[in-house]
Formats: structure tokens, sequence, C-alpha cells
């Protein structure tokens, strides 16, 4: 890598060169994932938009392969998804995985269209008779079809953003569509522009009999902390309509980061859910620090559900097949840290690049437990459980290259407010900090990723993930606990140096 990659992660999914935004049509066929994802092949910013291709055996390694649907007269080649048909609905062939897009353009606007792959993904055939669907009432944000099989009524279902709503229609052959239902006007966080689908249904803390769907929505804006973010409502489906279980002011996140979007699901994987996210915010992704390419994808996430009270949460965690990465395997004997001190590590590995793992077991004692992440530039993340306010936060401000986050764009009055009200130590887009929720349990767990240019962590078992990206401008390498008006014992800390 050039001193101009010096960003470019280690081990999450980059574009060779160019832009990169949403995973598109992600779909598991003969042991291969597709990773097909939104690609400027002629810059590293937004624009003329085709779905560019990546496959990967294990979800760790991943192959760039060419464009897989460049951008034709029709339009651009905007977001969608894939189905395997193993039925032949469609007619071409047992296995073929046909694939959904929305064709964009000023002159046709956003129409949903069909290509289909006979070679695994590989190469396409456009559908002779695009557009499949168009919006019945002219609206102009009408994008992002998700298609799926319903297996009770033997029938494919398509689930299309339509502004503020999600559109639910139905086929037989994949071709024919029809109007069923809409769901989501007023629900979640307001303002917000529904963008990328997808609906998954998951077993209740592991119970075969107890499932329930979630509807899976992307935002923007709408993030807590401004711009782009992934919600979710849990319910049921009967095949038309789309129930939520929750009223519609109750807010779920999939991710309490600010560099978590357009994240949707592989079909076909059986009974796992898996998903993966673009890591970057609408705000300020088009000016990021990095210069050959744009944009790397969050790691793939594990997906479950669980109960809590009356409610029902996902649980959203690192696939595990990341544990092939782990090289250098470095333990820290248990310690404590007495009120007002620190405990740091100095060196976390002999010529350290910014790309490892920590899990870290705690009980705290005190108000405030953190650690900061730091390189010998003075510049660090700061992470730490607030016991008082009961939050997880992840402090970017210090975190090395920011100030390209000063109003990165223009926005909405709405969701300026909503963000300096909702983000703690708020400076501009980029440098603030995000929090998540944090349980009154005094013993907590923290799973990290650091890969250059990005944190993600994932508190309890997935209750709380929370995707951040970062600029320092040396890896960070050296570790800093600290307990305020109280002790923090550390249990167990154990790294590991991560590679391909
Ligand atoms: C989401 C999105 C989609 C659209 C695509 C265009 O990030 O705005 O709604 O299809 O990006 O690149």
């Amino acid at each position: 890598t050039t001193n101009r990659d010096k960003f470019r992660p280690l081990y999450h999914h980059t574009p060779l060169y160019g832009w990169m935004n949403d995973a598109n049509g992600l779909v598991y066929k003969d042991g291969e994932y597709h990773l097909y994802f939104q690609y400027n092949p002629y810059g590293s910013v937004w624009g003329n938009m085709h779905w560019g291709h990546s496959v990967s055996r294990d979800l760790v390694h991943w192959e760039h392969l060419p464009v897989a649907l460049a951008r034709d007269t029709m339009g651009h080649i905007f977001s969608g998804s894939s189905v395997v048909d193993l039925a032949n609905t469609a007619g071409y062939g047992d296995g073929t995985i046909v694939s959904f897009y929305t064709s964009a353009s000023d002159r046709n606007g956003q129409i949903e269209c069909m290509a289909y792959s006979k070679d695994n993904g590989r190469t396409f055939t456009k559908y002779e008779k695009n557009p499949v669907l168009t919006p019945f009432d002219g609206l102009k944000d009408f994008r992002d079809p998700k298609v799926f099989w319903y297996e009770p009524q033997q029938k494919w279902v398509m689930i299309v953003s339509a502004d503020k709503e999600m559109r639910f229609f139905s086929s037989k052959d994949l071709k024919d569509w029809t109007y069923m239902s809409a769901f989501g006007k007023g629900y979640g966080m307001q303002p917000s522009q529904f963008e990328c689908p997808d609906m998954v249904q998951l077993a209740v803390d592991g119970d075969g009999n107890h499932k329930k769907w979630a509807l899976i929505v992307n935002i923007n804006p709408g993030c807590l902390f401004g711009g782009s973010a992934t919600q979710y409502f849990i319910g049921d489906f009967d095949g038309t309509n789309f129930t939520c279980d929750t009223k519609p002011e109750v807010v779920k996140w999939m991710d309490w980061g600010k560099d978590h979007y357009a994240t949707v699901c592989f079909s076909n994987t059986g009974e796992r859910v898996i998903a993966v996210p673009w890591m970057s915010n609408w705000q300020y992704a088009n000016i990021i620090p990095t210069q050959q390419y744009r944009s790397a994808n969050a790691l793939p996430r594990e997906l479950t559900m669980y109960s809590e009270g009356k409610d029902i949460y996902m649980a959203v965690n690192p696939v595990k097949e990341l544990e092939a990465l782990r090289k250098e395997t470095k333990e820290i004997p248990a310690f404590t840290v007495d009120n007002g001190k620190e405990f740091t590590i100095e060196t976390l590995f002999d010529g350290g690049d910014g790309a490892f793992e920590m899990n870290i077991d705690l009980t705290t004692n005190a108000d405030c437990s953190g650690f900061k992440l730091m390189n010998s530039k003075g510049e660090y993340i700061d992470i730490y459980l607030d016991m008082k306010d009961g939050k997880l936060v992840m402090d970017r401000v210090h975190s090395g290259i920011v100030d390209f986050g000063k109003n990165a764009i223009p926005h909405e009055k709405e969701a300026h407010d909503n963000r300096v009200k909702n983000s703690i130590n708020y400076v501009d887009d980029f440098a603030l900090a995000t929090w998540g929720p944090l349980s009154k349990d005094k013993q907590h767990r923290l799973q990290l990723f650091v890969d250059k240019c990005s944190i993600e962590i994932f508190l309890d078992g997935g209750k709380v993930a929370m995707t951040n990206l970062v600029f320092p401008n040396e890896p960070y390498n050296s570790l800093s606990f600290y307990s305020r008006n109280g002790s923090t014992k550390v249990n167990a800390c154990k790294l590991y140096a991560l590679g391909l």
C-alpha cells in the first residue's frame, strides 16, 4: 500500500479503487457469498452507479470480480437484492440467481428492474421487458427492491422503500408484481427518508416455536447523532401486511454508531441471518480522507432475537468466521484500576499496524469505567461505561483527522437540533461521541474490532453494536484504562493481532 492508502483497512472489504456505497444483492449460492455494491468505477466520489462485485467462501477473504451490472441508457443501477430461483418460477432454469435493482434517471424516475445470471452471479442479462415495477402514484423516491420467498403462500414478496414508508408487492414469477400493502408512515425516528429495506424472520431466544419478523429500515436523515442509520421494527407478517409490535414512536437501532448504513442481509443462508452494513454516513461519505477509493463495509454480522421484559430486540454479533483472522495473541492478567488511577499498556503489539481485536470482561464499582486507545501523536479514542447515565460511549473528538466534518453538508434544522441534543461532546458532524444504552449490571463484556480507520464495538453479547470511523495519523497501539468515583476490576483482557 502507498502512503495515500494508509487508511485502507486490512480485513474489511473495500473496492480496489473508486467509490462504494450500499451492499447490494447479497446472496449465498454453492459455497460462495456474493457481495455486490453501489459502485463508481470512474472516481472516488458518488456517481455513475454500477453494481460492483466481490465474492467470498468464508465472509473473511474477498476476491474482487468485474462489475456485474453496468449503468445503461435507462439510468444508474441503484440498490437492490438477489434471490436464488430454486423452483424456476421465472423460467430461466433451476437455481438461477435473479437480481432486482432500481434504475434511476431524470427521464424515467426510479423504477424497479430485473436481471438474471446463469453462471453463478458472474455475469447478468437484463430482462428485456424492464422495468418490472413503477410507482403507481408517480412517487419520486421509490427504490431499493428487496425480494424474498414467502414459503406459506408459495409466492415472492418485494419490499420497496417509498419516501417515508415501505410498500409490499407480491408475484408468482418474479416478473408481474401486485401491490399488497404499506407500512411505516410516522414510525420510528423522525425526520426520516426510508431506504434499503430488508425483512427477516428469526426465532426469539432461540425458540423455534416463537418466530418474529424484523423489518429493517435504513433512514437518512434520522441517525440519533446525525445523518444515516439503521433501525428495525419487530412484528408479524401474514403474507400481505406487516404489523408492528410497538407504538410508532418506539425506535430500535441496529447500531449506535454513526457509520452503519444501508444494512441488508444475505438471501439463501438457511436459518442464519447475516447482515452487511456500508460503513459510512451520507453527511461526509464523499469527503473522508482516503483517495484511491472511498468506503468499506463493516464486518458481516449475525442477527438473532432476544426478549427483554415484554419487548423483543435484535442482538448483533460479528460472524464467528472472523476468528480465522486471529494471529498473535496477547493476554493481560486480571488487574484492578483504583479510583482516579490509570493502568497503561504502552505497546499493544510490536510494530502494531492498527488491526486488532480486543475482548474485555470487567466489573465496575465506579461511576465511570473506561479506556483510551492511543497513538504516539497524542490522538485517542475514548471508550467508557457511564454507569450513572447508563450509557456506553465512544468519543472520537480527539481520534485524529476530524476537521473534514465541519459542516460537511448543509442539514435540516430539526436533524441538527437532534444531533446536538443526543450527541455527547458534539463538535461537528464527525467530531463527536456516540452512545448506546448500558444496563445497570456491574459486569460487562466488550468485543472490539479495530482496523486502520474503524472501531466496531459489540457489548454484552451484541445487545449494543457501535460502528464508527476514525482517521488517526498513526495506528493506535497503546491502551490506558481509567476509573472514576470507584474502582474497576478488569477480569480479562485478551487481544489478537488480526490479519488475512
Ligand atoms: C442509500 C441509497 C439508496 C440508493 C443508493 C444510490 O445509501 O441512497 O437508497 O439506491 O444509495 O447509490
